[in-house]
């Protein structure tokens, strides 16, 4: 049976990292998965996860399983830091969250309890969207489809375009938006934007379905959950997946949350037994080491801080190398103007690069990026900038 398989190619995104790694090219420099790199190109582990670990180690007792939803403070945190301590969703009880493995564990158990509860719901994406999104989404069995987002020749939103496309959502629906940082282009709604939107939910009935990957990656923990939190404000449903891999830096440890905000807190118990069922038949429980430095970090006052203030600091480095190369590439070649890298958020912007372009930029430079031209651009350092602006140059030539 299993020799009928045919092989399939890398994962466009994963598949980049093997790719480098072979390369024997001194010079090479990997722009591809979206991991935050410092000036030396490593991912270290953060020092307030290093000493949650150590205190982790020191009192952990038993490795008996976690709760099905995980751990009890981790979802506290992670409720907090997506709606706000205060929220009247967390007051009122109307919000259930579970922990999950990574955001992608989010929005997989989340498509599994879209499909169970309207099977024929449409889940409208951006055009373009994380590549991730379509086969996790799709493969719980849900109709997707695409709303304009980014306008490569404008380099910014096509707002007009994605709410006309949105009127056509129905209350049936689900419209998946990016909390800030959107990857793969940069380009984050503004807070009007995010109101029209949130109008636009009330008026059709559709339900917003935000993944909030990187918060605090664009201008802060609070600013970037601007649009969760809104809706939250104004809507009576919606369900969020947030993840610590960037933000924390948790990336293999797979420590993700779900949160489904209901009318009612009826409403969020029925929802959290019915995507507590869902997951026991997907991965029974989720892994607790990443949950568990989540609520020593989150309640700790100490780490805490220590936390917000290394996030900054990844935060500040990214928009400083933003600045950076804009300054490099615009200097180096007269072909675009790469203004708008320094307006984006988070880790990503699209060159806007032909994947001719991309794959000579791999060919001869050892250049790696997506083939849609996505940049990580946490791994432009001091030491690749010039080689990096001089590749793009020689290819845009
Ligand atoms: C990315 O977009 O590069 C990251 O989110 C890593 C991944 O899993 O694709």
């Amino acid at each position: 049976m299993l020799t009928e398989l045919p092989l399939l190619p890398a994962d466009p995104i994963l598949g980049l990292s093997a790719a480098y790694h072979a390369d024997t090219n001194p010079d090479k420099v990997d722009l591809g998965v979206g991991v935050y790199k410092t000036e030396q190109g490593n991912t270290p582990i953060l020092a307030c996860v290093k000493q949650a670990e150590a205190e982790l180690y020191q009192n952990e007792s038993s490795k008996v399983y976690t709760p099905p939803a995980g751990v009890p403070g981790a979802n506290r945190a992670a409720a907090a830091l997506a709606f706000g301590e205060q929220h009247a969703v967390i007051r009122d009880q109307r919000v259930a969250t579970i922990q999950t493995p990574g955001g992608c564990g989010a929005l997989r158990a989340a498509a599994e309890l879209i499909a169970k509860a309207k099977p024929n719901a449409t889940i409208w994406v951006s055009n373009p969207t994380w590549g991730n999104h379509v086969p996790l989404l799709s493969s719980a069995g849900i109709t997707l489809k695409e709303y304009p987002y980014y306008d490569f020749n404008r380099q910014a939103i096509d707002f007009d375009a994605m709410l006309e496309a949105l009127q056509q959502a129905g209350k049936d629906d689900l419209v998946l938006l990016h909390a800030c940082c959107h990857n793969p282009s940069g380009a984050d709604l503004t807070p009007n934007q995010w109101q029209q939107i949130t109008e636009l939910a009330a008026k059709r009935g559709f339900t917003p379905f935000i993944d909030m990957a990187y918060q605090g990656f664009g201008d802060g923990i609070v600013e970037d959950a601007y649009g969760v939190r809104l809706m939250a404000d104004q809507l009576p449903e919606l369900i969020l997946a947030t993840s610590f891999s960037k933000n924390l830096g948790l990336y293999r440890e797979r420590t993700g949350s779900l949160s489904i905000v209901a009318p009612s807190a009826t409403g969020a118990a029925a929802s959290l037994s019915q995507i507590l069922s869902i997951t026991r038949g997907l991965y029974s429980m989720p892994p607790a080491h990443g949950s568990s430095l989540v609520d020593i970090i989150y309640h700790s006052e100490s780490l805490h801080a220590l936390w917000l203030q290394e996030l900054t600091d990844m935060r500040e480095r990214i928009s400083g190398l933003r600045e950076q190369l804009v300054g490099a590439l615009n200097s180096t070649q007269q072909q675009m103007n790469f203004s708008f890298i320094a307006q984006q958020r988070g880790m990503f912007s699209f060159l806007g690069l032909s994947t001719a372009q991309v794959t000579r930029l791999k060919n001869e430079f050892s250049v790696y990026m997506t083939d849609n031209s996505r940049v990580n651009i946490a791994g432009v350092n001091g030491a690749n900038l010039d080689y990096v602006s001089r590749a793009i140059g020689q290819v845009l030539s």
